[in-house]
């Protein structure tokens, strides 16, 4: 069976960009395929974050991950730092990975844009994801479009490492669905994320009316005649409201909206609350599980399983590199 693994950032609650991009395909995957899912915490201390929170945050994260659909049954989930034998390939793998190579990474020239203290760990990230998904010899690697550069690394890193100490790690596939770049409905020619502030991004487990609120003051434009092509917010909020009602199996009103757009007669107002109605109908039930979920007072317990599991296929593996690289 193919082998997945995937990893997510424990920054607060997922926004749906991460979920159409990404999590809803790890959920997908798990039906016939053996899944690793880790909430990457050694990731976040790249930048500056309160210990105190981050404890917590990575714990919130595994349980939006069950809400979502993860199934701790089926799927390997854990945290980063609880397998440490991650951080102990990543400083093999440095030693194959090329400095070139990573001052072309494009996320680091964007994340350390501005910063007055840059750190090493943010440059050498790439390595460390590398690590995450060599060190369970993935196959298939699903994540978002802004990935793929990181992804492309990995596969080199894998190929240098294979010719120097011998053949060992498969060349890890993304694997990007539909929806693998959602962009900001604040400023809809930048990507939604957290960092750039908390207009740009719907997090899943939003409150309703602040959906509601961030839907209704999306960008659009001033009204386009027929014919004429869509604008990046029109468009951005077409995509959100084409997946959700793929999810939700009944896409006609898109193409209703889609026929009244280009026949010049859209009304903006009706997108808008077409969006927040299928939208809400996606992520209800996802927000009603997340609240039984934490209820359950379960999560340390689950994670710590997940890492038992983790660490059986990881110490086999990095047995395995030490050996080949002459370590030990
Ligand atoms: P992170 O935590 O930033 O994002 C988690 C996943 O969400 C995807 N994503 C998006 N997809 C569509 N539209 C968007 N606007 C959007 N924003 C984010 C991301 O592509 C990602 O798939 N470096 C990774 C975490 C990581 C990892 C790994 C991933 C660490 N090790 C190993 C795969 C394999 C990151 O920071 O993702």
């Amino acid at each position: 069976m193919t082998r997945i693994f995937s990893g997510i950032q424990p920054t607060g609650t997922p926004h749906i960009g991460n979920y159409f991009g990404a999590l809803r395909n790890w959920v997908a995957l798990q039906e016939d395929h053996e899944c690793v899912y880790c909430v990457v915490d050694y990731h976040a201390i790249t930048i500056e974050v309160d210990p105190t929170a981050l404890r917590q945050a990575s714990r919130n994260m595994a349980l939006d991950l069950m809400a979502c659909g993860i199934d701790p049954q089926r799927s390997i989930m854990f945290i980063q730092s609880a397998v440490p034998e991650h951080t102990e390939l990543a400083w093999i793998l440095g030693c194959v990975t090329s400095y070139g190579d990573l001052t072309r990474m494009t996320q680091f020239k964007d994340k350390s844009a501005g910063r007055k203290f840059i750190s090493a760990g943010l440059f050498t990230y790439p390595i460390l994801q590398a690590a995450d998904i060599l060190l369970y010899r993935t196959q298939g690697v699903p994540v978002g479009e802004d990935q793929v550069q990181h992804l492309e690394l990995s596969r080199r890193i894998a190929r240098r490492f294979n010719s120097r100490f011998g053949e060992f790690f498969p060349e890890p596939d993304p694997i990007v669905g539909k929806g693998a770049r959602i962009m900001s409905l604040a400023d809809p020619t930048i990507k939604m994320s957290k960092s750039a502030g908390e207009a740009h991004y719907i997090g899943v487990m939003e409150d309703e009316k602040s959906i509601q609120k961030k839907i209704r003051s999306a960008v659009t434009d001033t009204g386009l005649t027929a014919g004429e092509e869509m604008s990046p917010g029109v468009a951005t909020l077409f995509e959100i409201l084409e997946l959700s009602t793929e999810m939700l199996g009944d896409t006609s009103i898109v193409s209703e909206l889609k026929a009244d757009f280009g026949a010049g007669k859209l009304m903006y107002s009706h997108l808008k609350d077409a969006v927040f109605e299928n939208l809400m109908a996606v992520l209800r039930p996802i927000q009603a599980r997340r609240a039984e979920l934490a209820a359950s007072g379960k999560v340390d317990e689950i994670l710590a399983q997940g890492a038992e599991k983790a660490r059986v296929i990881a110490r086999e593996n990095i047995a395995k590199v030490r050996e080949l690289a002459g370590l030990g």
